[in-house]
């Protein structure tokens, strides 16, 4: 697909103008022209105001359409609701490294939508990361985990670089190390097929440094807090998807 035949909206003209010059797609103010002119609709709006916006616009889709939401926490049976007529809806969960087309990405099937609607998002999503499919119970778990995800790689990155400051290093030298360790650290976790614990044992030698540091983590409830932590997202998640704020 070339992005000429991509029709993006906005609501605002300067952004208008900004995607057609910097992305080279179709853009415009009116969704409801773009959704009628559509094989797929990719709906990418704000949770709060997306079964608003589709509502007012329902007619204007039809059943030989497929609709891709990226909208956390909104369900297929949401959307489904919003518009007329047997729709297929396919809900994804992506998460931030989209941005550098390393997203893990997780599509679910609506009542209507078929293995061929599936198919087709999951050719869209692969461009920019990895797919799995999964029935649309599991999406408040995918949330926790490869949503939310990020923010834990990030937030250990932060706590390991301080740990290199606090050990006399400079900022951007202990940066270096533990971002070229963590990607090294996922590459070879994906190469090589092993288990987590047998990769962590190859660098945790008897009465070496590496036990040294494991110990103050197990006493520390490390383990246990990334379980509690990731079940709390996981309740959240259906807080929220349950109307709560
Ligand atoms: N960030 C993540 O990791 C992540 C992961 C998974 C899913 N998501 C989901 O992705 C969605 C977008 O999140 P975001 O962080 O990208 O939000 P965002 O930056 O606020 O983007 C929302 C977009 O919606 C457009 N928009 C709002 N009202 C509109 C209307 N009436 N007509 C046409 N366009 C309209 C806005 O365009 P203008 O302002 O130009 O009008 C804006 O580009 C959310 O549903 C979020 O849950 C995000």
């Amino acid at each position: 697909m070339e992005p000429h035949q991509v029709i993006c909206t906005t609501r605002l003209e300067h952004r208008r103008e900004e995607l057609e010059r910097e992305h080279g797609v179709k853009a415009t103010l009116d969704n409801r022209a773009a959704i009628e002119a559509a094989d797929v609709v990719l709906i990418a709006l704000k949770p709060q105001v997306l079964l608003h916006v589709v509502g007012e616009l329902g007619d204007a889709f039809n059943p030989d359409q497929t609709v891709i939401s990226v909208a956390a926490g909104t369900t297929t049976a949401a959307i489904q609701d919003a518009i007329p007529g047997e729709v297929p809806v396919v809900r994804v969960m992506t998460n931030t490294p989209v941005q550098v087309d390393a997203a893990m990405s997780v599509v679910s099937a609506g009542t209507h939508a078929k293995d061929a609607d599936l198919e087709l998002a999951e050719a869209i999503l692969s461009h920019v990361g990895s797919v799995i499919r999964m029935g649309e119970e599991h999406l408040n778990a995918v949330t926790a985990l490869s949503g939310s995800g990020p923010a834990y790689f990030f937030l250990l990155a932060e706590a390991m670089i301080d740990a290199g400051i606090l050990l006399g290093l400079p900022r951007d030298v202990s940066t270096e190390l533990i971002v070229q360790t963590m990607v090294g650290s996922a590459k070879m976790l994906r190469e090589s097929g092993t288990h987590p614990v047998q990769l962590r044992e190859m660098v945790t030698s008897p009465g070496g440094t590496t036990i040294s540091a494991i110990r103050e983590l197990e006493s520390a409830r490390v383990r246990a807090a990334f379980l509690d932590a990731i079940e709390a997202a996981k309740l959240r998640g259906e807080e929220l998807a349950a109307g709560g704020r």
